[in-house]
């Protein structure tokens, strides 16, 4: 290409990384045979000479969820802008398929890692950083350990969902959650139980758990059998996600129970969808872009600076109150759940009327 353009290689090099410092002219002969001879840059060549690769890792659960791809277009709106490309993968939370794919991104030497992890030990993550891999975890906490992580409140969310169910009179409350092994799912039952506490009720008598494999449609319709069989009977059901409202909304359907006037249900990560459904979602709100956009931020800085101290960075999340959890009664349990939380944390109600 440059030998078509009459211009020494590192002019046309100049013209690909550095196109201000070369003459009008000049610049445009090279662009005009690039784009007559098709050339595009090899990315090895490029990260062997300049040793950055402009590529992203990005490990998340479970590509499939709505919650995860909202997160990493946050991402992407910030690093794209630097002219990195993301590498997208899901480990299906699945140890085995991430640890394959973080073997593989650092093979690619890519210039930084975002992850949800499955893995509950850190330590890889922590040594992937130490070689020379800036590491940023996404919806998890380092748990004291040296990475960057954007999280939210994960235990005020699960006691957003189940305060509301109280306040509007429910005391038989399902919860659809996946396994425990899964911290989001843990902080989330210990805030619906931290609801029941407030509000001066018995987590073991209220609190009703279905615990499924994974945090997916059809798990949380094959829940409705389990759900419909206890007695005395649920009024209402919270979900660790909408993935599982949605599927649980199908089984109440197939099964006849009419959502609210049957069953009141509340999912959780408010995704694109929630607002659409009939009845359309209260929801527990993650601000998803902005947890990946934050994520991208911390990336950045830990990639440039020499010096770098990590930070976490929490977020927190409200409830967005729609149709399929009807219409408010008083009682004395919800009051005594309101006085509570009141009490507990001097800041909005954290809930706001759906869109
Ligand atoms: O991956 C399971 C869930 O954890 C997602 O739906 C989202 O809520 C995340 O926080």
């Amino acid at each position: 290409m440059a030998r078509i353009a009459g211009v020494s290689l590192g002019t046309a090099s100049n013209v690909l990384n550095n196109p201000e410092v070369v003459a009008g002219p000049t610049r445009r002969r090279v662009q005009e045979a690039i784009a007559k001879t098709g050339f595009v840059r090899s990315t090895a060549a490029h990260q062997l000479r300049v040793g950055r690769s402009l590529t992203v890792g990005v490990v998340l659960l479970d590509l499939a969820n709505p919650f995860f791809g909202e997160m990493v277009r946050g991402a992407e709106g910030v690093l794209r802008d630097k002219g990195y490309v993301l590498m997208v993968c899901s480990s299906d939370e699945s140890v085995d398929q991430e640890r394959r794919y973080l073997r593989a991104l650092e093979e690619h030497r890519v210039d930084g890692l975002l992850i949800t992890p499955v893995e509950r030990d850190l330590k890889g993550l922590v040594a992937l950083s130490a070689r020379g891999v800036p590491t940023v975890l996404l919806d998890r906490d380092p748990g004291g350990l040296g990475l960057c992580s954007v999280t939210v409140d994960d235990v005020r969310g699960g006691e957003l969902a189940a305060g509301h169910l109280l306040e509007l009179g429910h005391r038989r409350v399902g919860f659809v959650n996946g396994p425990l092994s899964i911290r989001q799912c843990a902080d989330r039952r210990t805030g619906a139980k931290r609801a029941f506490r407030w509000a001066g009720l018995r987590p073991e008598d209220g609190l009703v758990e279905v615990t499924v494999p994974a945090l997916t449609v059809d798990h949380g319709e094959e829940a409705v059998r389990e759900l419909l069989a206890k007695k005395p009977r649920l009024t209402a059901v919270m979900c660790a996600n909408d993935l599982l409202a949605l599927g649980v909304l199908r089984g109440l359907a197939g099964a006849g129970v009419a959502v609210p006037g049957d069953m009141a249900l509340v999912g959780y990560d408010d995704v694109a969808f929630a607002s659409m459904l009939s009845p359309p979602l209260s929801s527990v709100r993650q601000p998803k872009y902005e947890l990946g956009a934050s994520a991208a931020t911390l990336l950045l800085e830990e990639a440039s600076e020499g010096a770098h101290e990590h930070r976490s960075v929490r977020f927190e999340p409200e409830l967005v109150v729609r149709a399929s959890t009807g219409s408010a009664l008083r009682t004395v349990a919800g009051s005594r759940y309101r006085k509570a939380r009141a009490g507990a944390r001097p800041q909005s109600t954290g809930a706001v009327e759906g869109t």
